[in-house]
């Protein structure tokens, strides 16, 4: 394996959560350990109320750990102001949602080209690149279409072409197929298996061990702490 190979683009130590509502405090995530190398298609698999969400909102830059320390991609999180923390998150992050979270009436074409106007790309090379990433989806015949004239499948691979369009060094997915019916949550799965193959690095979150084993590694979430999981 080259060094490339396992250089970390995730390192969470002894990260924690503790959100306080004044009345009690909720320690959402304990002390938690995790690695995640260039390249990995990494599952976190957990329960309702196990911690998936806080785990998200922390990898995503949204939120910042009570305690411990995150680097992503080499720059220490904890270093950074809220500024920072959104350019980090918008160069290094492609996030695919549950509900998709697509712009309403705008076309696929410009909803996948609009991540990069926050990278200052202009117009022509926007659309130029969200066309190519639209078109590696399959969706070269849906540019035009808005959402609502999208099958749910069709609008999660215009979620997954707007996370590729910046080729951010992670895609952080968060229960991808939860909106779908089997096949077209089959066929998500099986384009991060390709983008995996591709040498893409993936962290999937899940309730559903199921959708986990597309991943090559996972690992539990139970009361905010963290195991290692064996993928059937
Ligand atoms: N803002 C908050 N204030 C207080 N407690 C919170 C807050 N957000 C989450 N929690 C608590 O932290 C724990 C983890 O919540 P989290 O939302 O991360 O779970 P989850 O795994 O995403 O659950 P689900 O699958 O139901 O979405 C839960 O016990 C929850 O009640
Ligand atoms: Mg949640």
């Amino acid at each position: 394996m080259s060094a490339r190979a396992v250089e970390p683009i995730i390192e969470l130590e002894d990260v924690s959560r503790i959100y306080d509502t004044g009345r009690v405090q909720v320690p959402a995530l304990v002390d938690v350990n995790l690695r995640v190398a260039k390249g990995e298609f990494m599952a976190i698999i957990g329960p309702s109320g196990s911690g998936k969400s806080t785990m998200m909102n922390i990898l995503g830059c949204l939120d910042r750990p009570t305690s411990g320390r995150y680097v992503l991609d080499g720059q220490p999180v904890d270093e950074l102001d809220d500024d920072g923390l959104a350019f980090v998150r918008s160069r290094s992050i492609g996030f695919v949602f549950q509900s998709y979270n697509l712009l309403p009436r705008t076309s696929a074409l410009e909803n996948v080209a609009a991540p990069l106007l926050y990278q200052g790309v202009g117009r022509k090379e926007r659309l130029k690149k969200a066309q190519a990433a639209l078109e590696r989806l399959g969706l070269g015949d849906r540019l035009g279409h808005e959402p609502s004239e999208l099958s749910g499948g069709q609008q999660q691979r215009v979620g997954i072409a707007r996370a590729l369009v910046t080729e951010p060094a992670l895609i952080l997915a968060d229960e991808p197929t939860g909106n779908l019916d089997s096949h077209s949550g089959a066929e998500v799965l099986s384009i991060f298996k390709d983008l995996h193959a591709l040498g893409r690095t993936i962290v999937l979150i899940t309730h559903d061990i199921d959708v986990a084993t597309a991943a090559n590694r996972g690992v539990h979430l139970r009361d905010g702490q963290l195991q290692e999981a064996v993928l059937a």
